[in-house]
This record gives C-alpha cells, structure tokens and sequence, in this order.
C-alpha cells in the first residue's frame, strides 16, 4: 500500500471516529422499504445497524411494507384501490394488513438477532381515521395521531431497537393502516432523531437521471451529494410528471403509474426525495436518501464526508472560516504530504501560528478540507498562499472556493492584486483568470524572499 494511500485511509478512519464521537448517544431512525429485506445484502445490512446499535446509537427501525401488503391480498384474492396513491383500507382487507405489516417487522427483528442486537416490535403510534376524503370512504386507512416517545425511549434506554410497523391504534384499539413514511417522519420529529436515514432498493440521485439546478454539489461522476430543502423543492418540481406527487400514499403515487423499470425508480427516488423535504421541514436536520442493496452503504453515508447517497439538510453543512489554534494540526496534516513533495513550502505550526489570521480553512460537516492563506506583501498586493485541497474531497470546489473566497477579502482590504507562486498547478490557477507575470512585478518585500532555486511561476489576478 502507498503511503498515500495509507494516508487517505487513515483520513478515512479519522472521519469515522469524529462521527461516531458525535452520534453516541443520539437517535437515527432508518425507513426500510420492503424490497431491501429480499436483496441478498439485507444480512450485512443489519449487521451494520446491529453495529450502530451496540456502538451507542439509538436505533429506530420503520418497516415499509407497502409492496408486501400488495402480495399478501393478492394471495389471499383481496382487492384494494388507491386513492392519490393512497390505499383505501376497507374492513375485510386491515386483517391482512396488519399481517403483513407484522411479517415485514419481523425481518428486522431475524435480522438484528443474528447479530445478538435486542428489539421490540411495538404498538407506539395512536392512529385516527382518514375519515371521508373527497367523498371517499377511507375507512381504516388511519394517520399519525401521537408517537408515544416515552415508552419508545425506555426501549432505546435498556439499548434495544424499536420497531414501528405501519399500523396506528385508535385510544379504543381499533387497528388503521398508516403509511410507514408517515410514521418514520413523525418519530424522527418526535424523538428529535439527528438523522433519518430512507433505505430504498435501488434509488440513487445521479445527474445524469435528473435535471438539477447547477448550483448542486455532486461527486465527479456526478451523484448528487447533498441538497438543501429549497433545492430539493427545486429537483422534485424540475422533475415530477404532473400526476405525481398527490398523495402521501401507502404505495408510491409514480411508482404506481410509472411505465418501466427505470421510470419506476426515478418515481421511487423522488417519492423519497418528496418524503426527505416533509421529514427537514418538520425539523429533522439531516436526511440520508440511501440504496440500501449497495454493500456497506450505511456506514459509508454516516461515516464519511462524502458519504453514498444523497443527504437533504437543513443545517450549516459546509462552511470557510478563520483558522483557530486548535486547526493548526489539522491544517499540518493537510499540507504534510505536499511539504514532503516540496509541492508547498515548508511551514511549522509556529509558522501557522503566527500568521493565524492570514488563514482560513474549508470546512465540512465539522472536519477541515482544505486550507489557504492571504498575506499582505504591501504595494497593494496580496499572496494567496498554502492553498491545500483534500485529496479525500477533491474535485468537489473546494480549491475554487477558497480561492473567490480569498478574492473577495483581498477587495475587501483595498488589494489591487492578487498574485501566487506555484509549481504544479499553474494551469488550474489560469483557469481562475490568473495570468503568469514576471518576478519582477511582485511587490519588493516579496522579491527579496523569492527562492531562485525553486524556480516558482507567479501568476496574478487584478482586482
Ligand atoms: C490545486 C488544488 C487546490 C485544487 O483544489 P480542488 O478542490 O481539488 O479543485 P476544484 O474542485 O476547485 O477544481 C477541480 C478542477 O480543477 C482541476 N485540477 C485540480 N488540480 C489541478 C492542477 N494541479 N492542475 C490543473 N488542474 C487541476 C480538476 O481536474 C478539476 O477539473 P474539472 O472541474 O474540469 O473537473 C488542489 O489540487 C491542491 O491542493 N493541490 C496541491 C497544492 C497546490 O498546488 N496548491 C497551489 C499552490 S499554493
């Protein structure tokens, strides 16, 4: 293995430990959908949330059962509509209902037993009727009417998992079929989870599937990383046919008119696209879309800065700031690998230290990414310096953003120019509008320094 290669592992490693650290003790509710119990993965699926679980997350599993439910009326030649992809839950078919909706739950519990992880399926949500909707007759199609938190947390409390199937009961006991999406959204709020996490069989937000705004931050093969409520509001009407999206339906609205398989899932993944932005505008700050039939998928979104899925969120994501003291060894860490190339210049934390205020550093979801500094040479020019992009994170603007970014401050501070001196990334920096000039134009106290030996280009940019 390469010692850059061990590096970005380690990087890797680093970034699990500071998660970890920050969700142990705090509530993630994951929403199953159906279809990912029956993938071959589902075993090593519930292994990792069996490991959450025992790592000090709490754990809230919400079976969707929607396709099984289909199944078991089938078998049993029961017949029911939908209305606005919602089904109409007539008396003689919520027996089989709930039997299905109890079989669905009871994958999980197969599943987290295998890994010695305890749980309780249970009777935490009080439903009440839809009623009459538009002179239909709901009948015990029921809603969300209370989540009962208090004995959910004494499960979480002893460290089990609690398991919500899709049914509700009236305060007299009477069963109502109640969407699973429903019910995520509502304990995710409920128990102010930290995260709700919608495992879907197959669902991913590519580019190249969905038309995006520009401004969205994607990966280079272009899947769309993270989405701010208003944009996703943005994908979702950027992308709907204009019979989707009525209902809140047991069953996919699109999913159920879509004409084939690929139609299906883009109607499935902006189904919980829609289901994502209910959950941030109920408070829940961070929302994962996940294909859970992808190996490891779980951890690699929670546990990472890049995660692999999509993650709606409703707070501060990412963010440039002034550097504190205790950046400098993250900062080091940064530019470690480039010293030893002599790629940058050699700097001490002394060094950093006493030049704090010059930098800024780019942060994600709490971890530094990247790095650059502004100093002030006089004759109104300034040096953008010790400019580092994570090579765990590359390629995603950071570089870019760090450099406007620094543009901007030297404007603000009356600069006339900016200038840098680089030895490999020349043609990236043109690409920014800077141009090469000659040593002789850099500002005298800069001249006096300048290392002939290291033969670095100067390029500029006139502000
Ligand atoms: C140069 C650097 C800061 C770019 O940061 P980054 O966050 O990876 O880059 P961005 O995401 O902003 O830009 C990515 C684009 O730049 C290109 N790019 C990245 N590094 C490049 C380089 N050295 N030369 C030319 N192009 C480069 C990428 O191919 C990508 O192109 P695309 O948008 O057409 O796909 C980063 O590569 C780095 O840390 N380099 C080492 C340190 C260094 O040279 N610093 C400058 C001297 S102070």
């Amino acid at each position: 293995m390469s010692a850059q290669t061990s590096s970005l592992n380690m990087n890797l490693v680093r970034e699990a430990f500071l998660y970890q650290n920050r969700f142990n003790g705090q509530t993630i509710v994951f929403k199953i959908e159906f279809p990912v119990t029956k993938d071959s993965g589902f075993p090593y699926l519930m292994k990792d949330i069996g490991l959450l679980a025992k790592s000090g997350i709490r754990v809230v599993i919400v079976p969707g059962a929607a396709e099984y439910i289909e199944l078991v009326l089938k078998e049993h030649n029961k017949n029911s509509t939908f209305v606005r992809g919602e089904r109409i839950t007539t008396s003689d078919v919520i027996p089989y209902v709930e039997m299905a909706a109890f079989h669905a739950a009871t994958r999980f519990i197969t599943g987290l037993s295998a890994n010695r992880v305890d749980a309780v399926i249970g009777n935490f949500v009080r439903s009440r009727g839809r009623g009459v909707v538009n002179g239909i007759d709901m009948e015990s199609t029921g809603m969300v009417d209370k989540i009962f938190t208090s004995a959910i947390t004494e499960i979480l409390d002893f460290g089990m998992v609690p398991i919500l199937p899709c049914i509700g009961w009236s305060p007299v006991g009477k069963p109502y079929n109640v969407s699973g999406n429903e019910i995520a959204v509502a304990v995710s709020a409920a128990l102010k989870a930290v995260k709700l996490v919608i495992v879907t069989a197959g669902c991913q937000f590519y580019t190249g599937d969905f038309s995006v705004p520009l401004s969205v931050a994607r990966t280079g093969d272009g899947r769309i990383l993270r989405l701010s409520p208003q944009e996703a509001d943005l994908v979702l009407t950027m992308n709907e046919s204009p019979h989707e999206g009525a209902g809140e339906g047991v069953l996919p609205s699109g999913a159920l008119t879509a004409v084939s398989p690929k139609e299906a899932m883009k109607a499935r993944a902006l189904e919980a696209l829609r289901l994502a932005v209910e959950a941030s505008k109920k408070g829940v700050e961070r929302v994962h879309i996940v294909d859970g039939c992808q190996e490891s998928v779980i951890l690699r979104e929670l546990f990472s800065n890049l995660g692999a899925g999509t993650m709606v969120y409703a707070d501060e994501y990412e963010a440039i700031r002034p550097v504190r003291n205790s950046d400098i060894p993250d900062i080091l860490r940064l530019m470690d690998p480039l010293m030893l190339k002599g790629i940058l210049i050699r700097r001490s934390a002394e060094d950093i230290q006493k030049k704090k205020d010059d930098y800024v550093v780019f942060v994600i979801d709490g971890t530094i990414h990247g790095c650059a500094a502004l100093h002030d040479w006089g004759e109104d020019q300034a040096e953008i310096a010790a400019l580092v992009a994570s090579p765990s994170a590359s390629e995603m603007g950071i570089g870019r953003s760090l450099v406007r970014y620094l543009i901007d401050k030297a404007r603000q501070l009356g600069m006339r120019r900016v200038f840098v001196l680089t030895i490999s990334s020349q043609d990236w920096f043109e690409t920014l509008g800077f141009t090469e000039v000659p040593i002789e134009t850099l500002p005298r106290l800069k001249r006096d320094c300048y290392n002939y030996e290291r033969k670095s280009k100067v390029f500029a940019l006139a502000l």
